[in-house]
């Protein structure tokens, strides 16, 4: 057992966890055709403007990727591709494609990329769709162009493919900014899916945000980084949580590892060219930097720690010292652009703690973190939390790394819920928070339990499920600190 645990949850026990396979199929493809080498108008590329689009849809939606080859090449120069292109065109030609189409009736979504040629998609994207079964089957067209739009290629191929419901509302994206500007594809992508009435299988991987009472939106579900240990295991566990898609991350200061956070978000968005706004970065302050005057320049160290120029959001870690005077430097923060939101942790030690911070300060607390569990549903403080106007953000969801977390993933009720769905005790559990409202942020060493973790997104418990998971509910909390706890995290001075 570290230190940090026995400071902060005074003797849990760490017990061995248990492992699941995660249960998940990707439900959705996106389907390509794009053409490499001399383009209209950015000279040779490399890589086709329409690939970088549907890589994109790929990586948000978590669908598999199939590209449409053609068996013989176009070629590199683009008068001649050109010609023959028209040719084709004019021909209706069906020109070959390499390979065995995907078999689509394993999917519920297709994602269906090309080039604008003419007003068309170009012909071997026909062949592939007369080769493939089409009928019933949800198509979503994509395409880049040079200022043609999506033109008539989506009710063209409505027309050619009556059986297929093939969606009218498409995106197209222009090839110089698909080719140069990632983030301004990332914005349209995200823009574009938002609009669209898909299948909840085709949205694996697509958390969503809670609005906060200022107006920020906040990724429901996260990681957690308590009981890391170090800042070289926390950097592995956060890499490989971006990776798969988590944008949320739960630090304190207490858990001495956001050098480990703040270096695994600079890998990740240099490896992926995603924009730093784009994760939700949480920390806290512990109570021996709490004060005013003091809590500010906690919070420059801790910028520095995390190696951010700002954090989206800072809670006061326990409801010890001199909260009210670290708030006003948060609040002081906020005005600053150093933070975004503010939160209050473990808030819940009395019955009107919450209420009479609330009543003190000038920025309302949006977020409110605690224990909260199916053992410990947690419905006085939440109904309390909801009159304020604050989220509730649960932590030890799965019980923690001790008793709990053996005895909650042992529960014959969830296990009887996660083999109905064909899914993890843990993925039950974490849908169960999601569907309570709640932001959830579980905590992980393990690349494999992470990437399980966040795979919740595709399935959804019933009203039956729900009600049977809140009858577990005996209020048990793990950990309840008592008045000598509170002392005892004045004398902790997290390291530098
Ligand atoms: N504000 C506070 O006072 C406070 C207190 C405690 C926690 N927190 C926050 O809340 C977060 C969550 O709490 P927590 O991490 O203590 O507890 P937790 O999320 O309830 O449970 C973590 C334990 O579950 C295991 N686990 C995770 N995914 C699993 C899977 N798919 N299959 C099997 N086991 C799995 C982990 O082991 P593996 O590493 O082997 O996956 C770890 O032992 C913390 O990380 C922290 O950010 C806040
Ligand atoms: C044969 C051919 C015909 C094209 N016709 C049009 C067109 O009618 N309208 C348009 O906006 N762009 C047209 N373009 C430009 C492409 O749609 C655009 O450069 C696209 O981004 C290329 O995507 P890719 O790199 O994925 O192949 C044409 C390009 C080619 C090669």
């Amino acid at each position: 057992m570290n230190k940090m645990t026995n400071i902060l949850l005074g003797g849990l026990l760490m017990l061995s966890t248990l492992s699941a396979n995660a249960a998940e199929a990707a439900k959705s493809i996106v389907v390509f055709f794009s053409h490499t080498g001399e383009n209209y108008s950015v000279g040779v590329i490399q890589e086709g403007n329409t690939a970088k689009v549907a890589k994109e849809i790929a990586r948000v939606t978590g669908a598999d990727l199939w590209e449409i080859k053609e068996a013989e090449p176009y070629p590199v120069k683009y008068k001649p591709c050109i010609e023959r292109a028209k040719k084709e065109l004019q021909a209706k030609a069906r020109p070959a494609f390499q390979g065995t189409a995907p078999d689509l009736s394993k999917y519920e979504t297709v994602f269906l990329g090309y080039p604008n040629w003419w007003g068309e998609a170009p012909m071997v994207v026909y062949t592939f769709l007369e080769k493939a079964k089409t009928d019933g089957k949800a198509i979503y067209p994509f395409c880049t162009h040079e200022g043609s739009g999506l033109g008539s290629t989506a009710r063209n191929l409505a027309r050619a493919f009556p059986k297929a419901k093939i969606e009218q509302n498409g995106l197209a994206i222009y090839g110089h900014v698909a080719q140069k500007d990632a983030d301004a594809v990332r914005k349209a992508v995200a823009e574009w899916l938002k609009g669209l009435a898909l299948p909840k299988t085709a949205s694996k991987g697509r958390v969503p945000t809670l609005k906060l009472n200022n107006g920020a939106e906040m990724p429901q579900f996260g990681i957690g980084t308590f009981n890391q240990g170090s800042d070289e295991t926390c950097r592995r566990s956060v890499l490989a949580a971006l990776r798969a898609g988590y944008r949320h991350i739960d630090t304190a200061h207490a858990y001495q590892d956001e050098r480990g956070v703040g270096q695994a978000i600079r890998e990740f968005c240099e490896e992926s060219g995603v924009p730093r706004s784009e994760i939700w970065v949480t920390s806290k302050l512990w109570p021996t930097e709490y004060g005013e005057g003091v809590s500010a320049a906690a919070i420059d160290r801790m910028l520095k720690r995390l190696q951010l120029d700002y954090i989206d959001l800072l809670y006061v870690h326990q409801p010890a010292g001199d909260y009210l005077g670290a708030w006003k430097d948060m609040e002081k923060a906020v005005r600053q652009g150093k933070v975004r939101t503010l939160g209050v942790s473990d808030f819940d030690y009395d019955d009107h703690m919450l209420e009479d911070m609330v009543a003190a300060v000038a920025i309302k607390p949006a977020v409110l973190q605690i224990e909260c569990h199916p053992y410990a549903q947690r419905l006085d403080i939440r109904k309390r939390a909801e009159k304020l106007g604050i989220q509730i953000e649960t932590w030890f969801p799965l019980g923690g790394s001790g008793k709990g977390n053996q005895s909650l993933l042992n529960n014959e009720v969830v296990k009887d819920i996660a083999k109905s769905h064909g899914r993890t005790a843990v993925q039950v559990i974490l849908r169960w928070h999601v569907q309570e409202g709640f932001s959830v942020i579980p905590g992980s060493k393990n690349p494999e339990h992470i990437k399980e973790n966040i795979a919740i997104f595709d399935f959804e418990l019933t009203d039956g499920d729900m009600e049977r998971i809140r009858a577990l509910n005996t209020e048990s909390r793990y950990y309840i600190p008592r008045p000598e706890d509170l002392q005892r995290f004045l004398q902790f001075k997290p390291a530098e």
